[in-house]
């Protein structure tokens, strides 16, 4: 559905140059729902605009949903539905007419079918003569999600499809894009920021950071492969922190040893396995533990492993 090769993208503004994406290589499989994960100004958009035609790329080629991105963009925007970040309705229009122009837009054949069809799987029925403007942030989403797929297109990108939305629909939303996937066999390829949503819904990920893919695989893979598992020490007295994390850092199990206020955290290969003889080594070296706790990695400890900052600050 998407082959990319050597994307990028630099942008020449009055204070310089941004190079905003520096040679992103991907590909995305139908009926794939593929994540695409990284911070604030990490070249999401700015690779997603490319794909689907609204930017030129500096340099790179790209095949998506079979047509050549260079060669044949209108032929790309035939067969691809695309969810702007923050969305693109106007806020005057009432959703029903939204609809209805866009699958004339497309030429849709028995359009009225297809947004009726449309709106029940999204709920969106009954909302169709408010404006876009009235409508919850939720139902915004859906109905933008709903614009992207009038057309019935093979591949539909979303940037930040939750962004901003409170805990329950984002979990409908992450509903309505397995739908997708399962009734229609659509890929999805998709951004956020957030890593339960790329864990919850993503069959493969890529990390971007600065520009640059810095990790991929699965969401499983990639916790496995950069992470280990994450042990938690809260020791008795936080003076035995640092003398704790220098009993621990030569076993061979362990990976990288922090001090963290009163407590060491570990980032061990097979936890389970390592664990009782870690403790042995805590006891040796005369430290005293308070609690513990083994984890599997986070996919912001995966992110911190490569780019030895967290998500959340890199944002
Ligand atoms: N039109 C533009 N002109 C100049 N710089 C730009 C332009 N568009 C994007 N940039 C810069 O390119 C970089 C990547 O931006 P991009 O919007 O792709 O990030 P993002 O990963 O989508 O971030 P966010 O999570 O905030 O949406 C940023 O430094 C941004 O300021
Ligand atoms: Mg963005």
């Amino acid at each position: 559905m998407i082959d990319a090769r050597g994307l990028a993208r630099t942008f020449t503004t009055g204070h310089g140059t941004v190079e905003a994406v520096r040679g992103v290589d991907l590909a995305v499989a139908p009926g794939e729902i593929v994540g695409f994960l990284g911070p604030n100004g990490a070249g999401k958009t700015t690779t997603l605009r490319m794909l689907t035609t609204l930017l030129a790329p500096t340099a790179g080629t790209a095949a998506v949903a079979g047509c050549d991105l260079r060669g044949d963009p209108a032929g790309v925007r035939r067969r691809i539905g695309y969810v702007a970040q923050g969305g693109g309705t106007d806020p005057a229009v009432p959703a029903g007419e939204e609809l209805d122009l866009q699958a004339r837009l497309y030429g849709v054949p028995g359009r009225g079918e297809r947004i009726a069809a449309l709106c029940a799987r999204l709920n969106l029925r009954g909302l169709e003569a408010r404006p876009a403007g009235s409508l919850s942030g939720g139902q915004r989403r859906r109905l933008d999600i709903a614009l992207g797929l009038v057309h019935r297109p093979p591949l539909l990108f979303l940037d930040e499809p939750t962004t901003g939305l409170d805990p329950q629909s984002r979990g409908d939303l992450w509903d309505h894009i397995r739908a997708l996937r399962e009734q229609d066999g659509t890929a999805v390829f998709l951004t956020t920021h957030y890593l339960d949503e790329a864990d919850a819904l993503c069959d493969r990920l890529l990390i971007i950071d600065g520009g640059r893919i810095v990790a991929e695989g699965t969401p499983a893979e990639l916790k496995r492969r950069v992470a280990g598992d994450v042990l938690t020490l809260e020791l008795a007295d936080a003076s035995g922190a640092e003398p704790a994390r220098r009993a621990l850092s030569p076993h061979p199990a362990v990976r990288e040893a922090t001090v963290t206020g009163r407590g060491v955290r570990l980032t061990v290969e097979d936890g389970e396995k390592a664990l009782m003889s870690l403790i042995r080594a805590l006891d040796g070296a005369g430290v005293e533990l308070a609690s513990l706790s083994l984890s599997r990695p986070t996919l912001d400890d995966v992110f911190r492993t490569v780019t030895g900052r967290s998500l959340r600050d890199a944002a």
